[in-house]
């Protein structure tokens, strides 16, 4: 049975034709027959070994486990699934379901944006930085040998149901993950996110990124505010020489972001406070991994592809949060001081 109305929230991404809501709640995966799209025939689930959650699209359908962890997101990966699919006889009128997290729902909507040249989709995102991230927004992918999600498309689910109830099985790890992502929407608005449950902060948190891609779907601009916190955090992650997972790699560059941007006279010492409380409550590391050199941050820093000229950070100020080109190496280098 879906759980009642008054459990669940329905967020819209208002993308005109392509618009679509997000549920968010506990047991909403029941829903999914619901939101199928109109028309669909046959449904190809797509999922990990690990994810564990079963679901009924009340449609003729073929399950299709993809191997766990990262590597699942390769192009060998998306031609054997659409083989697959091809052998099966899935066609253009027919759905892909994806179910489990941003690993899943990057592939699945990948396969569904070139599958027949396109065919509709639908995410069940299990773990909280599919629900918050990932699952939300339209971009697909695969990584390269080169590079994370180098090969992918804009291509916008037709329904994404983000059930909370998969939270309460998540390992630790991956949920605090999660919560990186979580901590970076505090700064985004001036909505109290503090004053919110969990199901309630989820649901702001997909409010929010939904309103940023309805007004930037393909990030020419304003959708560059949701990589907050993320030009230090893609550097921690390339060294990789740390078992820091996103979300905690995410909230240690939430605070150097917020010691940048004091630098820059863009916000007061209270607003770095608060960052730093903000991630101490979730629980997440605010400081550097000790061994890190601040050179080879630097140089990654120009690497990073959202960067469009020179060392682009995206910063906090009175007027919000928004993308700053060329912020000065010395600044750079002290904002890391600040953080060790
Ligand atoms: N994860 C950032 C975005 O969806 O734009």
């Amino acid at each position: 049975m879906p759980p009642p109305a008054s459990q669940a929230r329905v967020v819209s991404v208002a993308l005109t034709e392509r618009a679509y809501d997000v549920h968010v709640g506990p047991g909403v995966r029941d829903r999914l027959g619901s939101v199928m799209p109109a028309g669909a025939r046959r449904a190809a689930i797509i999922t990990q070994e690990g994810v564990g959650w079963t679901v009924d699209s009340g449609l003729d359908q073929s399950v299709f486990t993809v191997a766990d962890g990262e590597e699942a997101k390769s192009l060998a990966e998306v031609e054997r699934l659409c083989r697959a699919m091809s052998r099966a006889g899935f066609t253009r009128s027919d759905v892909i379901v994806a179910v489990g997290g941003g690993v899943v729902t990057d592939l699945a909507g990948f396969v569904a944006a070139v599958y027949h040249r396109g065919i509709r989709y639908v995410s069940v995102a299990t773990t909280l930085l599919a629900q918050v991230d990932a699952a939300i927004g339209g971009k697909t992918g695969v990584n390269l040998s080169e590079g994370k999600n180098l090969v992918g498309a804009f291509w916008q689910p037709a329904a994404v149901l983000c059930d909370t109830e998969t939270l309460a099985t998540l390992p630790v790890r991956e949920l605090r993950s999660g919560q990186g992502e979580l901590a970076k929407y505090h700064f985004l608005t001036g909505d109290d996110l503090d004053a919110l449950g969990t199901d309630e902060r989820i649901a702001a948190a997909v409010r929010i990124k939904a309103e940023v891609v309805a007004a930037d779907e393909r990030e020419g601009g304003r959708r560059a505010v949701l990589n907050y916190g993320h030009t230090l955090a893609h550097a921690i992650e390339t060294v990789g020489r740390y078992d820091l997972r996103h979300g905690e790699a995410v909230a240690v560059g939430l605070v150097y972001a917020a010691e940048v941007a004091l630098r820059l006279g863009r916000i007061d010492e209270a607003r770095v406070d608060a960052h730093r409380r903000v991630v101490s409550g979730y629980g997440l590391p605010d400081r550097l991994p000790a061994a890190l050199e601040d050179d080879e941050l630097l140089a990654l820093f120009g690497r990073d592809k959202k960067a469009v000229d020179g060392v682009t950070f995206v910063l906090d100020s009175d007027r919000g949060v928004e993308p700053v080109v060329g912020v000065p190496e010395e600044i750079l280098r002290e904002a890391l001081a600040a953080i060790r």
